[in-house]
């Protein structure tokens, strides 16, 4: 049996007049990650938060901080956001036209780098950078906003990426949509990290619901 997927819970859908309890009543849930997504309502139509939030929630977790930068351009904001105290930073393939260089800046800040591709690039767009990146990000929704419909052409892209990284160490996790009855497909697919917002933070108690995301078993 492989081993159980990395659950990385979205704090977008978190109440965030409570931001801070819901980052302690998360980790306590067994959340594997806390996935942090950064909008600037440029490259994606809507806004959420920067490194100043990431700042403050910092001390209340030691859970990884997937950080999630939906930003264009990225690269001159990669620094405030390692500094904040985010452990990876997982920049999309087409917020920035020299993803080679700004995957090297993170590897500078001592931060794991990741890529993520929306959900019409294909995954061609990464295969010169395999040897750089801890972790690709598939979009199964296009970014944006929480509680959208899994797009499910995406499973054939994971199962070509999987195939395309051979035996590197690099997770394959998958944002938007995910539920108990999306998890099986991507995971059969080869993914082994899941983020999910509305499946767990509309879904309390969210130890269960993490658990019924673990142990979504692969159809
Ligand atoms: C979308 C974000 C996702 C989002 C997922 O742009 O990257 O992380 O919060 O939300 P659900 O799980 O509700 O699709
Ligand atoms: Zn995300």
């Amino acid at each position: 049996m492989p081993p159980p997927p990395l659950i990385a819970p979205s704090l977008l859908s978190a109440d965030f007049a409570r931001l801070g309890a819901e980052v302690e009543a998360i980790d306590r849930a067994g959340a594997d990650w806390l996935h942090l997504d950064v909008m600037d309502g440029h490259f994606v139509p809507n806004l959420t938060f920067g490194p100043d939030i990431i700042r403050a929630i910092r001390p209340l977790s030691r859970k990884c901080f997937d950080t999630h930068l939906m930003i264009a351009p990225v690269d001159p904001y990669l620094e405030a956001f390692a500094k904040a105290g985010a452990d990876r930073l997982t920049v999309h393939a087409e917020a920035t036209p020299h993803l080679d260089r700004t995957l090297q800046a993170i590897a500078n800040l001592g931060k794991a780098a990741g890529v993520a591709l929306n959900p019409a690039t294909p995954e061609s767009a990464i295969a010169y950078v395999l040897d750089r990146i801890d972790l690709v990000l598939v979009m199964s929704v296009n970014p944006g906003f929480g509680g959208q419909a899994f797009i499910p052409a995406m499973v054939e892209k994971i199962r070509r990426l999987r195939a395309m990284l051979g035996a590197r160490p690099v997770h394959i996790e998958v944002d938007g949509g995910i539920t108990p009855e999306t998890a099986p497909l991507v995971l059969a697919a080869g993914a082994d990290a899941l983020v999910a917002g509305s499946a767990i933070f509309r879904a309390p108690p969210y130890e269960q619901a993490i658990a019924a995301l673990r142990h979504a078993a692969p159809a």
